[in-house]
């Protein structure tokens, strides 16, 4: 879909950090989302699907990279949306939502304990009944063929670097992101860290969420050293500390590099203090994916 993103190298607090710049990859189907989507098409197209089915908040990065991939392709999309308040006021919709709507998604907005019961809710089953041929993708698109996506993106960032990463940095939502980097870096043969960076409370399900899907993904996979770091969440999902703020006004001003306000922001601003701590040191070259989300607004 797009050409090669850069990996560019900064100095930051006397560390040679390296950034990849997904970000730059597509304006919609930015960052991860283009890898996590990719082999779910293709399956979607191997089984004649017509429609894609998935599920979101309200600025969920991952609906409305659906919408767009699935209009793109020819595919009708559906986005089960969490929350029905803004059922009937499309005017107080996000962005993110006018622009599912514009690419052509259908939304259908559901309470939160039917969101939380997925395609295993009554309303749910009642929407998919109603489609000829859907295919599920799950909230945020993880699933073992978006760990296949990030795992071959991973691959083709080996060709960019001299040496192997000391330590390969990502935001965690989902938790699908993250499996892909650590399957990348075994394929990469790096022997290197893989802290993911949670960006919500006690993530605690998601790492057997990541084991069962690099089991799918290769049984005979010798993970690498990976961990979900719990510190950096700011309070919980959206919400920020003051000096996370400052950080990431901070670090556009210097390196000219925006971050999203959700995920980028938090793994940032958790490199930075693992820096000042001393766990990465200056010898290290730690690698950090930018991962995009710049369409859910920069911090
Ligand atoms: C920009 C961005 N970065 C990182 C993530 C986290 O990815 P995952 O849900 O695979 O953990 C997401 C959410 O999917 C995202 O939208």
């Amino acid at each position: 879909m797009a050409e090669t993103t850069p990996v560019e190298t900064i100095q930051w607090r006397g560390v040679k950090v390296w950034v990849k710049r997904e970000d730059l990859n597509h304006p919609i189907v930015q960052g991860n989302k283009q890898h996590k989507l990719k082999h779910n098409l293709i399956a979607a197209k191997q089984q004649g699907a017509d429609t894609l089915v998935t599920f979101g908040g309200a600025y969920s990065n991952h609906l409305v990279a659906t919408a767009y991939v699935a209009q793109q392709a020819g595919l009708k999309s559906l986005g089960v949306v969490r929350g029905d308040e803004l059922k009937y006021c499309q005017e107080r919709w996000s962005p993110t939502l006018k622009h599912c709507h514009q690419f052509g998604m259908q939304l259908e907005f559901v309470n939160r304990a039917d969101y939380r019961k997925k395609q295993q809710s009554g309303t749910v089953q009642q929407l998919l009944h109603g489609l000829d041929s859907p295919f599920i993708i799950p909230e945020g698109g993880s699933n073992v063929a978006a760990v296949h996506g990030v795992a071959e993106w991973m691959m083709t960032i080996k060709a960019q670097l001299n040496q192997a990463p000391s330590h390969v940095i990502c935001p965690v939502g989902t938790g699908g992101t993250l499996a892909g980097v650590v399957a990348g870096c075994f394929r990469n043969q790096w022997a290197c860290q893989v802290i993911g960076v949670a960006v919500l409370k006690g993530l605690q399900s998601v790492k057997q969420d990541i084991n069962q899907w690099l089991s799918a993904y290769n049984q005979d996979l010798k993970i690498p050293d990976w961990q979900i770091n719990q510190v950096f969440h700011g309070g919980g999902y959206a919400k920020l500390t003051p000096d996370m703020v400052a950080f990431g006004q901070q670090f556009k001003a210097s390196h000219h590099m925006p971050l999203d306000k959700i995920y980028n922001v938090k793994s940032f601003y958790a490199l930075d203090m693992l820096i000042q701590q001393g766990v990465v040191k200056p010898h290290d070259r730690p690698l950090i994916i930018h991962t995009g989300g710049l369409q859910g607004g920069i911090v």
